[in-house]
């Protein structure tokens, strides 16, 4: 009775389309809105190809968002036909225990129905909470191959996984890969991404172990 109450209470708006929301394309749930060149820079290019992001709304409050792009445009170097990037997917602790992760995914699912399937990273042994193996296990995607690093200013010396991961929409879906090495120059797109290097970083941020 209260799952059904909650997602009767529950919405999911696309923000690349309605504007209310728009300082949440610019960065993540919680934090500040200071807006910064590399996303601007990257929004720009991808919001036209197919780039979209969503935030879950219950009780009027946000709960929870996805983010994601075709493979091409999505800045990761993932490399498919007819591929999706998740780029991130977050359900906020206050909102838990209403599987609104899955609900948030099955949307992507349904506004992306003739893609051949979905690809993201998950992380094993990263010392923060994020993309962590076993919750992307859950919401449905299976690891396809993984490389081993270390960051080269954080917590020298942890090794970690970062793994590709993959969900089929169709059997015969051809599954992507990834350029591992590229990897190992970090990403830009997102401060909080656990994978995130500084703008004035060069080089990798991780070394293969
Ligand atoms: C993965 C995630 C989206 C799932 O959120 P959610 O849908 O609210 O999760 P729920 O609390 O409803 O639990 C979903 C399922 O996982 C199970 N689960 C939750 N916590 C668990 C735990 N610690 N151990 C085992 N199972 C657990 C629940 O029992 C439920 O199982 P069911 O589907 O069989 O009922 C959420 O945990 C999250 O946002 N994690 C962080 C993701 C991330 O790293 N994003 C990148 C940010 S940079």
């Amino acid at each position: 009775m209260n799952e059904m109450k909650s997602i009767s209470q529950t919405k999911i708006i696309d923000i690349t389309e309605i504007s209310e929301y728009e300082k949440y394309l610019y960065r993540c749930l919680v934090g500040s809105f200071r807006r910064y060149k590399k996303r601007q820079e990257y929004l720009e290019k991808v919001i036209p190809k197919g780039f979209h992001k969503k935030l879950l709304i219950f009780d009027g409050e946000i709960g929870g968002q996805i983010e994601y792009a075709p493979a091409e445009v999505s800045y990761s170097p993932i490399i498919g036909d007819n591929v999706i990037v998740m780029n991130c997917i977050w359900v906020l602790r206050k909102a838990k225990g209403h599987n609104f992760g899955k609900l948030l995914l099955q949307d992507m699912i349904k506004s992306e129905r003739d893609t051949a399937g979905f690809a993201t990273i998950a992380l094993e042994n990263h010392w923060g909470p994020w993309f962590m193996k076993w919750q992307m296990e859950k919401l449905g995607f299976k690891s396809l191959d993984s490389i081993k690093v270390v960051h080269k200013m954080k917590h020298k010396g942890q090794v970690f996984g970062i793994y590709l991961m993959w969900m089929a929409t169709t059997e015969n879906a051809k599954p992507p890969k990834w350029k591992k090495e590229k990897f190992l120059e970090g990403i830009t797109f997102c401060t909080a991404h656990p994978l995130y290097h500084s703008q004035t970083w060069k080089g990798n941020i991780f070394e293969a172990k």
